[in-house]
């Protein structure tokens, strides 16, 4: 009997990865002093995976703590925009203005959001133009680097939604990051492509941004009721390890919700499972980035 009940308090130790929870530091205020905005690219060229979903909620759970935040929707779908109540195709401005001209102050084009201290500069389109317009500039890689070193100082954090490729667009993205996170789909499939997303970090942090880092893999869209689910996330721990982050995000359809609402899952459904693991995934963040 009480080695049964022994065993289920070391299962429920057990996190979702199958790992054992860590002991994550409680939440810091952000630094006191003048900012310098980290740079994080949500990215994997696999679409419907979450990038979006995780740009918005982490974000918005950084600011819950206080951070000024930034999202750069860098996708011409515009659906960070959209997820946060911006109709992206009636602005005239959009970070595409900002790629193409040095003139336009970043100030005139990014939008306060209904989360406190989150704001974005939004997109859409017009951004599929600037993958073939950049083609033919000078340090084509570095225009949205060039953009966001001059926003930095603004911002504790700058979160880049990217799009569903691994083009210029994103080269550009991950020229300008600090830190990559790859959120990855509970799915078949899932790992299918991460060796040429791999391989891609791997390129730009050569030749481009040595300082690049991955910060880590989430797990999204996770059902804990079907087997594949977990033995998906196995595989993935199996492959990569402690980059893993315990944090992982389960399905519900709050989160298709919430996108017709335009906002994160933080406001619309504050006490939520959903809302409460992207704050978990926000500490876990914060643990691993302490200068943030
Ligand atoms: N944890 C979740 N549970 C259920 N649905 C989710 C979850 N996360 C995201 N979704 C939904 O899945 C769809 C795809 O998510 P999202 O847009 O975040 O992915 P994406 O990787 O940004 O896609 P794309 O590659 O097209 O940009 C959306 O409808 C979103 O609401
Ligand atoms: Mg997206």
């Amino acid at each position: 009997m009480a080695r049964d009940d022994e065993e289920t308090l070391s299962d429920e130790k057990l996190g979702p990865t199958g790992r054992p929870w860590p002991t994550l530091p409680p939440v810091r205020p952000p630094r006191s002093g003048s900012k310098h905005g980290l740079i994080i690219a949500m990215c994997n060229q696999k679409g419907g995976v979450g990038k979006t979903t995780t740009t918005i909620n982490l974000g918005a759970a950084l600011a819950e703590t206080g951070r000024r935040v930034l999202l750069v929707d860098f996708d011409p779908q515009g659906s960070a925009s959209v997820g946060l109540g911006v109709n992206p195709h009636t602005l005239e401005r959009t970070i595409y203005n900002l790629l193409l001209s040095r003139t336009i102050d970043p100030v005139d084009v990014i939008v306060t959001t209904s989360v406190e201290g989150m704001d974005i500069l939004p997109a859409n389109i017009d951004l599929s133009a600037a993958e073939l317009q950049l083609v033919s500039e000078v340090a084509r890689e570095q225009t949205l680097k060039r953009v966001l070193d001059r926003l930095r100082g603004d911002y504790d954090m700058i979160l880049i939604d990217c799009a569903p490729s691994l083009g210029l667009l994103t080269v550009n993205a991950l020229t300008a990051a600090d830190k990559v996170i790859t959120p990855l789909e509970c799915e078949f499939f899932a790992l299918r492509g991460i060796a040429l997303l791999t391989d891609t970090v791997n390129k730009v942090k050569d030749r481009l941004n040595p300082d690049l880092e991955m910060l880590g893999i989430l797990g999204t869209m996770f059902d804990a009721r079907t087997l594949h689910s977990r033995e998906v996330l196995d595989r993935v721990v199996q492959a990569f390890g402690e980059t893993v982050f315990h944090t992982v995000i389960r399905r519900t359809v709050k989160f298709p919700e919430t996108t017709v609402a335009g906002e994160p899952i933080t406001t619309y459904a504050p006490s939520s499972s959903g809302a409460d693991q992207y704050r978990m995934l926000a500490r876990e963040v914060l643990a691993r980035c302490p200068d943030a």
